[in-house]
């Protein structure tokens, strides 16, 4: 690159930096992720360094970000508030250097002893002060540019776990507490309250929180206390800024213990590491630990432990020569989606996939993201061809977490749920009131199909005994059973040709694929695993309508007229035998053998189905178990006492109160030759 060509993107470099700056600590609102910035800032660096007659004053390089806001009263540190290096090599490096660095200033020899390190955590959250003087706390500000801050004092004030009194300790009383104390630390948000708060948020209708560090940091930079008030955070010290009046222990270990016997929050989870390999192994430990930890870190630091030696080391520019930030791998990153595939699950769930150029993120290079349903992409407005922020922490499945809609193309392609299923080309469903869209599919879909096996064979289904787990899993995967009917092709000969398959068990399974042909229409009908058809379900469905031509000819009102059955169930029935491939495999699984007693179709329509009918007092002809009999048998449901649920009530003579009752509610009285004309009217 020429003079010419550095200066210009020198410029746009720093206008980007400086626009990020203010997005990240005026707005908290960052555009885009950390690495990202990193990325930009390391770029203008390498340009600088290579022309320094471009370096000017002002260059975003020369300063620590942020700047006061106008709404808080500025604060002037007493001590700067320093930020620190921070190596991003993966692994052990970054504890070398810096290792090897701190000799080199103390002049140490390979014949010197390991040099002392504390190792802690790297929060990701606000940096801020705490000033107590004489043991209360007066006053807590942000680091700003590191030497001006702002006042959030009324803010950090609702964070329970800041004591607005330091502990006094070992039974000394307040009065022989520091004159001035300053605490430095990270206000952080635990990511367990992060999620309930934006639940709580979604609850409500409201914006909800980018994420735990943003959440910390727009909190405390709140003008409202009420506001931060209601927002969970928390705090760990890790240093101090200015002291008077107060012996500080040699080490920085020994002041985080004073500190928190003054019962200010230290994170437990640091050390005290002698030479570099200790760093390393303590930079490995917690990169393994970090996923369970209940908040977000970016890396772990280094500190020389003794306060002399770093008295010793002293600064360049901002940084102090005895600390490092050894960063882990970040978590999210800048990559485009290339394509929003829809992936079926094993319930017929239908996913979008974010297809992503190729990045590299939380330690791995990934290529899809989930983006759960259609709502999610709606919510997030994700379009093909979008560059997105993608986040993957520890194990867990990579997300998209936004969109820079400001970068979106304009060939951007807008997504929409495909309508038949990507995998078998059923009719796709998405239920009332659920997010999620579903796969018609059943057991025709192979995306399903293992599952669809395992609910057929079951116990309550149609009881294939030995047809477990394992089993299924080989004989899908193996290709032996594409569809339901091919489990009864299976001979002793093809099965004992699986691995594992003893001749015996082969023979058992046979044979209990055998006696499982002989079944009843409701274990069959519940074998299918028609969604919302449960075992209850598909016994009364096969009661009511008798036989499976009648219920794959069943309209969704007749179904609805089932009792217990709803409009949802009865439509999912409905879907189910509409997709001819659904049709074909009941058809071909009759073939194969699988029979039952087909009972007579019960009454599905006439004037007494799904009514609440009450029988009192002595029918003339009919025994009050008849009666009952032939009104349940028109579909009705007899009950014993009178409410304004009842339809009818069927008064014999000696009709007591029930009767009484039902006129009082205005409800129609029949006699037994009433009911008798009533039933005969019934079609069925
Ligand atoms: S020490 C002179 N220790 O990281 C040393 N900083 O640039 C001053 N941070 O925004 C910092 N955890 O808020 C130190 N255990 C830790 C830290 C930590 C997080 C933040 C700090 C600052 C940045 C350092």
């Amino acid at each position: 690159m020429d003079a010419v060509a550095a200066a210009s993107r020198v410029a746009a470099l720093r206008a980007d930096i400086t626009r990020h700056d203010r997005l990240y600590y005026e707005l908290d609102a960052p555009e885009v992720p950390d690495a990202e910035y990193d990325r930009l800032f390391r770029e203008l660096q390498a340009l600088e360094a290579e022309f320094p007659t471009l370096l000017t004053p002002d260059s975003p390089t020369r300063r620590v970000g942020g700047r006061a806001l106008d709404g808080f009263a500025p604060v002037r540190h007493a001590v700067p508030m320093l930020s620190i290096r921070t190596e991003t090599d993966v692994e052990a490096s970054g504890a070398l250097a810096f290792d090897a660095r701190v000799r080199r200033e103390l002049a140490l020899t390979e014949d010197d002893p390991p040099v002392e390190y504390a190792a802690e955590l790297k929060f990701d959250g606000l940096a801020v002060n705490l000033r107590y003087e004489h043991g209360v706390l007066v006053q807590a500000a942000t680091r700003g540019d590191g030497e001006t801050g702002e006042d959030v004092t009324q803010n950090v004030r609702t964070i329970r776990e800041v004591p607005l009194r330091l502990a006094a300790v070992s039974g000394g009383s307040l009065s022989a507490a520091p004159e001035v104390l300053e605490i430095r630390g990270e206000v952080y948000m635990r990511r367990d309250q992060f999620d309930a708060f934006n639940a709580r948020a979604i609850a409500a209708g409201e914006r909800t929180l980018v994420n735990p560090r943003n959440a910390a940091a727009g909190s405390i930079r709140q003008l409202d206390p009420a506001i931060a008030a209601r927002r969970p955070l928390s705090f760990f010290a890790y240093g101090l800024g200015d002291v008077r009046g107060w012996g500080v222990p040699d080490t920085h270990a020994g002041v985080l213990d004073a500190l928190s016997a003054f019962g200010v929050p230290v994170c437990e989870h640091r050390a005290v590491c002698t030479g570099a390999g200790a760093l390393a192994q303590f930079h490995a430990r917690i990169a393994d630990a970090r996923a369970g930890l209940p908040f977000d870190i970016d890396g772990v630091v280094y500190k020389v432990n003794s306060r002399a030696l770093q008295q010793k080391l002293g600064f360049v520019t901002r940084e102090p020569r005895w600390a490092v930030a050894h960063k882990y791998p970040a978590q999210e990153a800048l990559t485009t989606v290339q394509g929003i595939d829809v992936q079926v699950g094993r319930t017929g769930k239908l996913t979008p996939v974010a297809r992503l150029a190729p990045v590299f993120v939380g330690g791995v290079t990934v290529t899809n993201a989930t983006l759960h349903n259609e709502y999610e992409v709606r919510r997030k407005d994700v379009h093909v061809g979008d560059t997105v922020i993608v986040r993957r922490a520890g194990d867990v499945i990579p997300e998209v977490v936004s969109v820079l809609s400001d970068r979106r193309p304009a060939t951007a392609a807008a997504f929409s749920m495909p309508v038949h299923c990507p995998v078998c080309g059923s009719d796709v469903v998405r239920e009332e009131g659920e997010a999620d869209h579903r796969c018609t599919g059943g057991l025709f879909c192979s995306a399903q199909r293992r599952q669809a096996l395992l609910h057929f064979a079951g116990r309550r289904a149609m009881d294939i005994e030995g047809l477990g787990d394992k089993l299924v899993e080989q004989l899908v995967d193996g290709g032996l059973i594409r569809s339901l009917p091919d489990l009864y092709t299976l001979g002793v000969l093809k099965l004992s040709a699986l691995a594992r398959m003893a001749d015996k068990s082969a023979e058992n399974l046979v044979a209990s694929l055998e006696k499982s042909k002989r079944t009843t229409l409701g274990r069959f009908l519940f074998a299918l695993g028609i969604r919302h058809v449960g075992e209850a379900t598909a016994k009364e469905v096969a009661r009511q309508l008798g036989s499976m031509d009648r219920i794959m000819g069943a309209s969704v009102e007749e179904l609805a007229q089932v009792p217990d059955v709803g409009p949802v169930v009865a439509a999912s029935i409905h879907t189910f035998f509409a997709q001819p491939h659904n049709r074909e495999v009941v058809e071909q699984l009759r073939a194969c053998g699988i029979a039952w007693e087909e009972g007579e179709a019960r009454v599905i329509s006439g004037p007494m189905v799904g009514k609440t009918v009450v029988l009192t007092g002595t029918l003339p002809t009919l025994s009050r178990d008849e009666a009952k009999e032939m009104l349940e048998a028109a579909g009705a449901k007899v009950t014993g006492s009178v409410s304004k649920k009842t339809d009818f009530v069927v008064a014999g003579t000696e009709a007591g109160t029930k009767l009484t009752k039902a006129q009082g509610l205005g409800i129609t009285i029949l006699d037994e030759s009433g009911l008798l004309s009533m039933l005969a009217t019934r079609e069925s």
